[in-house]
């Protein structure tokens, strides 16, 4: 993964502060992994998205509705589809003998997803932000 992207910007401030977070916890789980510590962080980075990506997608959900923005809809639908993935890696992850593969896969899911949402759906949202001038 590599380090938090300019890309990755969305000029909302708050935004832009939970998705560093994210960033720097998924590498977090990489430099783990890399030293045999993955089972540990894929607990913890597991909890941290529970919580926090509500919190998070409460936040963006919130301002898209101030905002009037039409594509509201189907970025909730995004969101609740991620909830629903993340329970089923979660789940994975909790009947695993094969540690280092499930870190693996849920490194590189997290990662693709991310950089996924942001670059393109969070973006298109923030195009709308900046240009209503917020
Ligand atoms: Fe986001
Ligand atoms: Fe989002």
């Amino acid at each position: 993964m590599p380090d938090w992207h300019p890309l990755m910007k969305t000029g909302i401030v708050e935004v832009d502060d939970d998705h560093r977070e994210l960033v720097r916890r998924i590498n977090e789980l990489g430099q783990a992994m890399r030293r045999g510590e993955g089972r540990e962080k894929v607990a913890d980075l597991l909890a941290f998205l529970r919580c926090c990506a509500d919190e998070h997608f409460a936040l963006e959900e919130k301002l898209m509705a101030e905002a009037g923005y039409p594509g509201a809809d189907e970025h909730r639908a995004r969101h609740e589809q991620f909830r629903r993935d993340l329970a089923e890696q979660a789940n994975t992850f909790a009947g695993a003998p094969a540690e280092r593969a499930v870190a693996l896969d849920l490194h590189g899911w997290v990662m693709t997803w991310l950089s996924n949402h942001t670059l393109y759906e969070d973006e298109s949202f923030a195009d709308f932000f900046r240009a209503k001038g917020r």
